[in-house]
């Protein structure tokens, strides 16, 4: 096409050889000019006719490609959607804050990049306590003078920074991802989820606790999954606690059969043959940690509580590595 456009514009143009031709038509004698002049004409109109006739044809070729591309077999199948759906861990979170919301708790939320002040003194864990060591920490890299920051190692800052800004009688959870430095194997990894829960008020004791935590897990895996309690130590709480629930591989919820074997013989691999798996440290608010939050614990009670979200879904799923969850392999996440 634009071939043909240099051709038009060298012979027929206002500067062509034909427009060159005519001017020249003045010198000739007078006998010859109309002659010449209908001559020149006549090859003017074939030249043209030429033109037209070739751009003509090239854009019916052009339209006819195009049209070609673009052509839609509307009688085709279609294409399959792949539609994606929420990770594993996401719907059990998902399900967790919907059985607490249903017993009166709301959700709080804090940052995975903490304050010493928060991960650690405000839970009456000094710098120079051996408890520090319960919790192996990434710490940021960072000016002298800021206050020092580290990945949270666990969501029980939330707790100080809710009550930071809030007055009792109140009940939440919060949950979010928390950061260990440690290595990872089948059951650990340098990340996972929990769900903190904090409860304060009057009169709360261990009794109430057990009723909220019984029927969270009666929620999540059913009626007949049992709950126990065992002494344990986390300096934000006294007493305090570990909560164990019955293991649902081998026992499904049914009494103790003592040590559990497969009839392959095999010891249950979740429980390790125990019947019971721990899957959260809990206790009563410690009065210092009240303290810390600006209350005056005289009168005032309450329970908190750390759930292990991933734990709790290798349990409801059946999954035997915790770093599954974080691998991105499609092969197992479209499974659920
Ligand atoms: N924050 C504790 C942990 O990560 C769990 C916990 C939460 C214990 C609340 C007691 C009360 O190990």
């Amino acid at each position: 096409m634009k071939d043909l456009d240099a051709l038009y514009k060298k012979y027929l143009g206002r500067k062509g050889s034909l427009a060159l031709a005519l001017r020249t038509i003045g010198g000739l004698p007078k006998e010859e000019r109309a002659k010449r002049a209908r001559s020149l004409q006549d090859l003017k109109k074939e030249l043209e006719g030429l033109i037209k006739d070739k751009s003509d044809e090239l854009r019916r070729a052009n339209e006819g490609r195009a049209l070609k591309g673009e052509w839609i077999d509307t009688s085709a199948p279609g294409g399959k959607v792949r539609r994606g759906h929420l990770h594993p861990l996401s719907q059990i979170q998902q399900k967790v804050n919907e059985i607490f919301t249903s017993l009166g708790f709301e959700v709080a939320e804090g940052p995975e990049v903490e304050s010493e002040w928060y991960n650690f003194d405000a839970l009456n864990i000094p710098a120079t306590h051996p408890a520090r060591d319960m919790w192996d920490t990434f710490w940021l890299r960072q000016s002298q003078r800021g206050p020092a920051l580290l990945m949270r190692t666990h969501t029980s800052p939330v707790q100080a920074r809710y009550m930071e800004h809030h007055q009792p009688p109140f009940r939440i959870i919060a949950p979010g991802r928390v950061f260990r430095y440690e290595a990872s194997d089948a059951s650990h990894d340098i990340q996972f989820y929990q769900v903190e829960g904090l409860m304060v008020d009057k009169d709360i004791s261990v009794a109430s606790f057990k009723a909220v935590i019984s029927e969270f897990l009666k929620g999540l895996f059913g009626e007949k999954v049992k709950t126990r309690l065992r002494p344990s130590f986390f300096p934000f709480v006294e007493p305090g606690f570990e909560v164990d629930m019955s293991c649902i591989v081998c026992q499904a919820g049914s009494k103790d059969k003592g040590v559990p074997r497969f009839r392959s013989g095999q010891v249950c691999s979740v429980c390790h043959g125990t019947t019971w798996v721990e899957i959260m440290g809990a206790g009563m608010a410690h009065p210092n940690v009240l303290k810390a939050a600006g209350y005056n614990p005289k009168g005032l009670q309450g329970f908190a509580f750390g759930i292990g979200i991933d734990r709790i879904a290798m349990m409801k799923y059946r999954v035997d590595d915790i770093r599954l969850f974080y691998g991105g392999d499609l092969r197992f996440l479209k499974q659920f």
